[in-house]
């Protein structure tokens, strides 16, 4: 009888590899079987590439070990190298700048919390910017779950070259994007917390090939945590943009983020508001859901400027899903109008710096 993948996995699951075992650490990224031929791809953080004939012939074996399986492929996929990120795991090193040194504006999008349209407004955000001629590069550093693979290049592999620096993957409008969730398993990623999750983060700042960039707009995860001030720490932030949406829960969250940066020193652009409100496509009236006015009143509390609302709008889930988010699928909608409106405010304070 053919095997199942729940038995697979407890055959990988017997390789013990550092930090734990095969399926343990995310290694697997794909099984295929066939009757009685299984394939497995592996990925091997480059801190184990010496290991990786060990590691397939011994997965082979624990495979063929089994009275299902007659033919057993394994193959394994090195990630980058780890000799061009070594020397800046402390955040003081300065070194990791200059890796991005083409880039002219890091361009951090925070939130307090998860599902206030982060993403969303990080990808549109990206190609607003790219839209007024300007070069973007989105970087989707989302480790609780990256999103930017699924919303700007569905299908897309990124490319290593000869050194192991990854070549970014082309989304729609010229933007150049890179995301964790094209290089670890997407149904795994939390189990790249630890070391492996900072060694891949390292690559994914220091060993892509961004060029020449006027933004890297930067998805950040969400919340205040170590993951999130260790990135802001390493990156040279040119200003925040911190999302939120009308709700109160939301606003208290987006204080926490904002306090965030002020305590680490990083300048901050401003507040978002998104899901403002719901227009009818019928009549025409707006309906403000989620509260009203609530992201400028914090925005003036906190002294820190409004940089615009975006309404709810359907076609944002559409384009979001899509590979085109609304910017590039629907230009005149009201919300594509507000990402560019909120992209001339963020142009205008980034080339004022
Ligand atoms: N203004 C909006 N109107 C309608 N749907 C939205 C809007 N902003 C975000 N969404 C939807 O809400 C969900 C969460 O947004 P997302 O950008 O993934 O949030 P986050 O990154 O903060 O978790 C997505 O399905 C997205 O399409
Ligand atoms: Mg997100």
């Amino acid at each position: 009888m053919a095997p199942t993948r729940s038995e697979i996995d407890s055959i990988l699951s017997t390789i013990e590899v550092p930090g734990g075992n095969l399926v343990s650490t995310g290694m697997v990224r794909e099984v295929e079987i066939e009757g009685s031929t299984v394939r497995v791809a592996l990925v091997c953080p480059a801190a184990l590439a010496a290991s990786a004939p060990n590691i397939k012939a011994t997965a082979e074996r624990a495979l063929l070990a089994d009275p299902g399986i007659d033919t057993a492929e394994v193959t394994v996929r090195v990630m980058p190298p780890p000799q061009q990120v070594q020397g800046v795991a402390s955040p003081q090193d300065d070194s990791w700048n200059n890796r991005i040194r083409g880039v002219r504006h890091v361009v951090p999008v925070a939130s307090g919390k998860g599902g206030v349209g982060k993403s969303t407004v990080a990808a549109n955000l990206a190609l607003a910017l790219a839209r007024k001629g300007r070069k973007v590069g989105l970087l989707d550093a989302d480790i609780y779950g990256p999103s930017q693979q699924l919303m700007m290049a569905p299908g897309e592999q990124p490319m290593a070259n000869d050194q192991g620096k990854l070549r970014p993957v082309e989304g729609p409008g010229g933007v150049k994007l890179m995301s964790l969730g094209l290089i670890i398993p997407a149904d795994q990623p939390v189990i790249w917390r630890g070391p492996l999750l900072m060694k891949a983060m390292e690559q994914l700042v220091g060993d892509v090939l961004w060029g020449e960039l006027d933004e890297l707009v930067v998805d950040l995860p969400p919340g205040t945590g170590d993951v999130v001030i260790t990135l802001c720490q390493k990156l040279d932030l040119a200003g925040a943009v911190i999302v939120t949406t009308p709700q109160d829960v939301a606003l208290i969250d987006a204080r926490k983020a904002l306090h965030m940066f002020q305590k680490m020193d990083e300048p901050v652009l401003g507040i978002v508001e998104n899901m403002a409100g719901f227009t009818c496509p019928k009549c025409g009236h707006t309906e403000p859901i989620f509260g009203e006015g609530g992201g400028k009143r914090t925005a003036e509390e906190l002294k820190i400027p409004f940089l615009g609302s975006v309404p709810i709008d359907p076609a944002i889930v559409v384009g979001g899903d899509s590979g085109r988010p609304v910017v590039e699928a629907r230009p005149d909608s009201p919300a594509a109008k507000a990402f560019l409106g909120l992209a001339d405010r963020v142009a205008l304070a980034l080339d004022a710096r």
